[in-house]
């Protein structure tokens, strides 16, 4: 990469990473930067932190090439732990239900449509909540590719919607069970019904087993 990363500001400060926005080239990009931890030795630190920048990125990369809408990696500097990404200028999917937005339905279908590329190319994305949605101009991006991973189980991608579900009828209970219905729609469209079918027979053995707190740190 030639030529410095301006800073222009820190957009937010996270536990694990802290995401700015800086411009290079004349060119708004956001970097995710890993921050260190006191609590692990240094050498170990430096690891797991330069594991987990690979692996976000790894995800993005392998998303965005089956066509989820999501940022584009530009740049990796493992020394730093840092992602460099296309900025995706736009409003969280909370923050717009929050305002309470009330044509939803094509933010919706295209948050089942973004699910259904990303399962289809055998990824699910571990933290799919309205915080980790970017809504731009109607365009549905997913971010924060942090606990992806790679399954082509029905199960993975039953605990994204499952945990989309819970955390949009935790925080928006009159709108949550259409909004869903949009994203299953946007789904089948991808899909086919039938992957509808197994996927919500899934996502209720989940509620029948109360498993889905347990995907996390461990994973990785
Ligand atoms: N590519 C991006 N474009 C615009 N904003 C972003 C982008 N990536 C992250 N952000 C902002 O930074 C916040 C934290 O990033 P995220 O990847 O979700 O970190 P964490 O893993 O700590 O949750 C997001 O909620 C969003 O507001
Ligand atoms: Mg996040």
């Amino acid at each position: 990469m030639v030529g410095p990363f301006e800073e222009l500001r820190v957009i937010y400060v996270g536990a694990e990473a802290v995401v700015k926005l800086v411009e290079w080239r004349g060119l708004k990009l956001v970097a995710k930067v890993r921050v260190p931890k006191p609590y692990r030795r240094p050498e170990v630190d430096q690891q797991v932190r330069s594991e987990r920048t690979i692996r976000e990125a790894r995800a993005m990369i392998r998303a965005k090439r089956a066509g989820v809408p999501c940022p584009a990696v530009i740049h990796l500097e493992l020394s730093t732990s840092t992602i460099y990404m296309q900025y995706v200028e736009g409003e969280s999917l909370r923050a717009v239900l929050a305002s309470g937005a009330e044509d939803f339905s094509e933010i919706a279908n295209g948050l089942g449509t973004a699910m259904a590329l990303l399962h289809s190319t055998g990824l699910y994305h571990g933290d799919l909540v309205p915080a980790n949605v970017i809504v731009q101009e109607g365009m549905t991006y997913l971010i924060d590719f942090g606990l992806a991973g790679r399954s082509d189980d029905v199960e993975e991608h039953a605990i994204d919607y499952h945990l989309l579900e819970r955390s949009l009828t935790a925080g928006f209970p009159l709108i949550a069970s259409k909004f869903m219905e949009k994203v299953r729609e946007g789904y089948g469209s991808v899909l086919g019904d039938a992957a509808v079918s197994g996927l919500l027979r899934r996502v209720e053995e989940i509620r029948a087993r109360g498993r889905y707190v347990e995907r996390g740190e461990h994973q990785v």
